[in-house]
C-alpha cells in the first residue's frame, strides 16, 4: 500500500528546523503506517500543550497522509454540544447535539463508531456530499468529555478495527499531551 509519508529534514545537529515534506512511500501494512503516524504525532507535539495547535497540527499530519479521506477535524465539548475545532477539509457544520450523528454518537457513548455507510446509520449529519463512510474516536480525559475526532472517506467501507486501534491510540496521546484545562 502507498501511503504519503511525513519528512522531517534536519538542517543542523542541534536536531529539527520544522520544515516538512510528504513523500510517497510504500508500506507493508496498515499497522507500518499508523506506527509512523503515532511517531509523528508525538515528534508534532513534542513540548507543546496547546490544544488549538496540536489539534490543528494532528488534523494536517492525518489530512496529507492518509489515502481516501476527504474530511478530518476535531469537535470540541463546550456547553453539552459538540463545537468544531481545527480541520481539513471542506467547510462543516459547527454545532452538534450530544447524542445526534456519528459525532454525537461517540460523545454519548464515550465508544469509536466505525460507519461503513453513513447512509446506513440513522441520523448520520451529511457535512461533505462525498462522504460515504466515517470513523468517530471520542476524546475523554480525566472522565470528562473533551470532544470527539472525526475522520470521513468517500469510498464505502474504509475504516475498520485497525484504525479503530490506532486512532484511539492517537487520540490517548493526545489526551496526555495537551492542556485541557481553560
Ligand atoms: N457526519 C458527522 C458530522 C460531522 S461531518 O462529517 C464533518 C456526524 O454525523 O456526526
Amino acid at each position: 500500500m502507498i501511503y504519503n509519508r511525513l519528512v522531517v529534514f534536519k538542517n543542523n545537529w542541534k536536531g529539527l528546523d520544522h520544515m516538512f515534506e510528504l513523500n510517497n512511500f510504500e508500506y507493508e501494512s496498515k499497522e507500518e503506517f499508523y506506527d509512523n503516524v503515532l511517531l509523528f504525532a508525538k515528534g508534532l507535539m513534542y513540548e507543546e500543550r496547546d490544544k488549538i495547535a496540536n489539534l490543528a497540527n494532528i488534523s494536517a499530519l492525518l489530512f496529507n497522509t492518509m489515502e481516501k479521506i476527504n474530511w478530518v477535524g476535531f469537535y470540541l465539548h463546550k456547553n453539552m454540544e459538540l463545537v468544531l475545532g481545527p480541520f481539513q477539509g471542506k467547510p462543516a457544520c459547527i454545532r452538534i447535539q450530544i447524542g445526534k450523528g456519528v459525532c454525537g454518537t461517540a460523545a454519548d457513548t464515550r465508544e469509536t463508531q466505525v460507519v461503513p455507510n453513513v447512509h446506513d446509520f440513522s441520523g448520520h449529519i451529511p457535512c461533505d456530499g462525498e462522504t460515504n463512510s466515517e470513523i468517530v474516536v471520542p476524546m475523554v480525559h480525566d472522565g470528562q468529555l473533551i470532544g470527539v475526532l472525526d475522520i470521513d472517506s468517500p469510498i464505502l467501507e474504509r475504516f475498520d478495527d485497525v484504525d479503530r486501534k490506532y486512532l484511539n491510540q492517537l487520540v490517548a496521546i493526545i489526551m496526555e499531551q495537551c492542556e485541557w484545562e481553560e
